[in-house]
């Protein structure tokens, strides 16, 4: 294992959990932290990305956030699993829903995450890669899901470069692949776990609808949010 800390992360080995659950917002993971873990410690501060590790039914869990975009969860994700020995990243973020059938307030797992970027051009594979799920991972929160009474959404979703794209009919061409939501992280995430031999599951909640110029409200997003994390936490602790 490469010296820790790294020039993104103070924390030393042992300082996180085998499992990270890892929102976009730094302040998000310091609220997951504050209301779901017990015996909680901070292990970053660097650049603000704070990162917690505590315990939920005495399992231990960390949450860290990962930034927003491929650049930033990939360099975050790229260290986890690599530097720090964690086997599994959870993320939970939001999206904008894109295929007919997903509401705002649903929750989405992306089992396959398509993207425009070209995070996997460093891998020199000769055809494309298609990032996906641990099945494993993915098949937990379906079932935590439905303990729960949530039902979620599972399908590809598009990791884009670009929250504010030039060309609008982009969307659109992804919709009519059958493409459920958008968002900006899984695909590296993914493409991370892979590489590293790990296990990665991307959740998400829907805030907006780009095609119908839907979205919810701050207070809005909360209840979906609690229930995603809620289906996190059940596959964290499993
Ligand atoms: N995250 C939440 N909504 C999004 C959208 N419309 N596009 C990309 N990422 C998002």
């Amino acid at each position: 294992m490469a010296t820790t800390p790294t020039p993104h992360n103070g924390a030393i080995e042992g300082d996180i959990a085998k499992t990270v659950l890892m929102p976009g917002d730094p302040l998000r993971a310091k609220f997951i932290a504050d209301t779901y873990l017990e015996d909680v410690r901070c292990f970053n501060t660097v650049r603000n990305m704070l990162g917690y590790t505590g315990t939920y039914q005495g399992v231990p869990v960390s949450v860290m956030g990962g930034g927003m975009g491929m650049p930033s969860i990939g360099i975050y994700s790229y260290e986890l699993f690599n530097f720090y020995g964690v086997e599994s990243i959870i993320r939970v973020g939001s999206a904008g829903g894109i295929a007919d059938e997903v509401k705002v307030r649903d929750v989405v797992a992306g089992m396959g995450a398509c993207t425009n970027s070209n995070y996997a051009h460093q891998y020199q594979l000769p055809g494309t890669y298609a990032p996906i799920a641990s099945f494993d991972l993915l098949e937990r929160a379906v079932a935590a899901g439905r303990d729960q009474g949530v039902e979620l959404k599972v399908g590809n979703v598009l990791s884009s470069d670009t929250f504010y794209d030039d060309n609008d009919q982009a969307t659109i061409s992804w919709q009519k692949m059958g493409v459920l939501a958008v968002e900006m992280e899984a695909a590296a995430l993914y493409m991370n776990a892979a590489r590293a031999n790990k296990k990665a599951l991307c959740l998400l909640t829907i805030s907006d609808l780009p095609l119908k110029g839907e979205s919810l409200s701050a207070e809005e997003r909360q209840t979906s949010f609690t229930q995603m994390m809620e289906i996190a936490l059940a596959v964290a602790i499993q």
